[in-house]
């Protein structure tokens, strides 16, 4: 993502802000406000309560051209070649590199188990009435099938419950869910999961892509990036995250809990009903580098990250779905 960042930069997608900004809904009411006027990329750089280094990113690719520039393509470039340069390359496989744990700049700063305090990070409440503050908006949740060893990546919110708690909300129908229930409850096994923080924009698109089950959304970030994904793996289990993440939260859903999650102020500019009941990540260990980026997405009413990563990624699944039923 630091890559991206510098390049955002250089083409005026991104505004640093260096004034102190709150992580109680002020950050988050930033954010809505430059969405509103289709503006740039912000790089909240002091985040009140945490040490200069600690920054949040939010709306990575909040706009076509950031989500061009993402895709190595001009800034300028037109939405229906951005859709038809994504469709192409999504087709294409590109292996990703296994890297070893001592080169993963996402291992520069390692916390296990009750070092591994959530409220490290600058988790914001990012709107009125939020159930708490949401670490996962813009993030990838890292699962495994557990008989076949596929590796998911899905898009799913996280609300910070306590220190070495999150809670979540993945839809039954999601790739997530339908892993917990089949294989690992049967089981009584927890599941392993990390939630991984800023990493390249095209690997959070990519979690927000309904692939179907066996599909490596690792090797599809290769071929949309041009470039091989490296990976490490975790410190806690045996899952596989990008190993240039800005944040890693390795995890477990264990099967004796719930806890409560919500409501959230969701895509669709409404606030996502009551608090309910939710899935809980029982915290392991957090990893980052050093002055690590927290990426977020202060969701609402389209325009944003939300609404552009899936109606680019969604769109096209359900065009080449149609196609493979003889649609033309
Ligand atoms: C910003 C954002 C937040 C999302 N949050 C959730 C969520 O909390 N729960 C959920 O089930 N899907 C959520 N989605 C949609 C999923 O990411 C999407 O359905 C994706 O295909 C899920 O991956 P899967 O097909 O591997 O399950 C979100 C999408 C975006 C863009």
């Amino acid at each position: 993502m630091r890559q991206f960042i510098k390049e955002i930069e250089k083409s005026g997608d991104l505004v640093r802000i260096k004034k102190e900004v709150d992580w109680d809904i002020e950050a988050g009411a930033v954010s809505r406000r430059v969405y509103d006027q289709y503006g740039p990329c912000l790089w909240f750089e002091k985040i009140k309560d945490y040490p200069q280094g600690h920054t949040i990113l939010n709306g990575p690719v909040g706009t076509w051209r950031r989500v061009a520039i993402s895709m190595g393509l001009a800034p300028d470039t037109p939405v229906r070649e951005i859709y038809a340069e994504y469709e192409k390359r999504i087709d294409g496989r590109v292996k990703p590199n296994i890297v070893d744990r001592k080169k993963a700049p996402c291992k520069e700063n390692i916390f296990v188990g009750e070092e591994a305090d959530i409220y490290r990070l600058p988790a914001p409440l990012i709107h009125e009435g939020d159930g708490g503050r949401y670490i996962g908006t813009w993030d990838i949740v890292v699962t495994k099938d557990p008989d076949t060893g596929w590796t998911n990546w899905g898009m799913y919110r996280f609300m910070v419950h306590n220190k070495r708690f999150l809670a979540g909300w993945p839809q039954t129908t999601s790739q997530f869910a339908m892993m917990l229930n089949e294989k690992y409850l049967p089981k009584k096994q927890a599941m392993p999961v990390a939630l991984v923080l800023g990493s390249h924009p095209v690997d959070h698109m990519m979690a927000t892509a309904p692939f179907k089950p066996g599909v490596s959304e690792a090797e599809v970030a290769g071929a949309v990036r041009g470039k091989p994904v490296d990976l490490v793996r975790c410190e806690t289990c045996d899952l596989l995250v990008p190993a240039d993440a800005e944040i890693i939260i390795e995890g477990e859903i264990p099967i004796d809990a719930i806890v409560p999650d919500g409501p959230f102020g969701e895509y669709p500019g409404y606030r996502s009903g009551t608090m309910a009941e939710g899935v809980a990540f029982r915290i392991r260990a957090i990893t980052h580098r050093n002055n690590p980026i927290l990426s977020m997405t202060a969701l609402g009413a389209p325009v944003d990250d939300s609404s552009i990563a899936a109606s680019l990624t969604a769109a096209v699944g359900m065009k080449k779905g149609l196609q493979r039923r003889g649609s033309r």
